[in-house]
């Protein structure tokens, strides 16, 4: 009997197939928990990063058990403790819309459209006191939605880091918000003003050092204006009364926000 036939390798073709999906499909469902695990350490390794508590070689859930995860009613300000904040995704609750807001366009500056109405927020505190609050922020750049994390000192004003830890803009262009030295030149900058104004602004080109106004301001990336009239306008939402504001808000007066 004829060895090569039409037949047979149909046959040997739709086996290998079958043998091939089966495995692929087994990786992929064995895997699935191993990555979900890995995103979960990444997110906590920028979250530490961004609150200057990462120590390369260090255990990140032993790090992370310094911070306190509360969740957030933007509208109020309030902690909400009647949500399980470990297992709240601000990402999910954005598609449902019992769970979130349209944000009418004049108000809209981070161009994302919908905004949850409760967010995360992260907290350390030390001997009772509070020394961190490190928000989750996010808005359009030139090609994607940039996604991070503000971590500001106890005073709700001073910036103490910035991860930008997931976003689509060009490496070495806009991609540059991940650069450690665009970073860190944040470290320190101010917010509000002394009357409390949001007065955070990055500039197209250098901040001038000498100007009273230099604690507010950041230097813009070069070659990539668009990318960085993005994170001004994202940092403009969320750090507003329409995302943060009135959180923040309640920190300064209540000295902590207790809870
Ligand atoms: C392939 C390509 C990728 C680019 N990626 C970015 C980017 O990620 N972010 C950005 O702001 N500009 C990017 N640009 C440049 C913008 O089109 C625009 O020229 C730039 O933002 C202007 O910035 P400048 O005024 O600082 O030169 C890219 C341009 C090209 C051709």
């Amino acid at each position: 009997m004829a060895k090569d036939t039409i037949t047979k390798t149909l046959t040997v073709a739709a086996l290998l197939c079958i043998v091939c999906s089966v495995l692929v499909s087994t990786a992929a469902v064995k895997l699935k928990p191993l990555q979900e695990r890995n995103k979960a350490l990444s997110t906590k390794k920028n979250i530490l990063q961004a609150a200057g508590l990462m120590e390369e070689g260090k255990d990140i859930d032993q790090l992370f058990s310094k911070i306190q995860l509360k969740i957030v009613d933007l509208a109020s300000g309030e902690f909400d403790d009647n949500i399980n904040a470990e297992k709240y995704n601000q990402r999910v609750a954005v598609k449902d819309p019992a769970r979130s807001i349209q944000i009418p366009g004049d108000q809209d500056v981070a161009k994302i459209k919908r905004r949850a109405l409760k967010a995360p927020v992260f907290l350390v505190r030390e001997g009772g006191k509070l020394q961190t609050i490190i928000l989750p922020i996010h808005g359009k750049g030139l090609w994607s939605t940039m996604y991070a994390f503000l971590a500001l000192e106890g005073d709700a004003n001073t910036v103490k880091g910035y991860t930008f830890y997931d976003h689509g803009e060009t490496p070495g262009l806009g991609g540059e918000v991940d650069n450690t030295l665009w970073k860190q030149q944040w470290v320190g900058k101010k917010i509000f003003d002394k009357d409390w104004n949001l007065a955070v602004e990055i500039l197209k080109g250098k901040v001038n050092r000498q100007k009273p106004e230099a604690i507010h301001q950041a230097d813009g990336l070069s070659g990539a204006t668009l990318t960085t009239v993005g994170v001004n306008n994202l940092m403009h939402y969320w750090l507003s009364e329409n995302g943060f504001g009135k959180f923040l808000a309640r920190i300064r007066n209540q000295g902590g926000g207790n809870g």
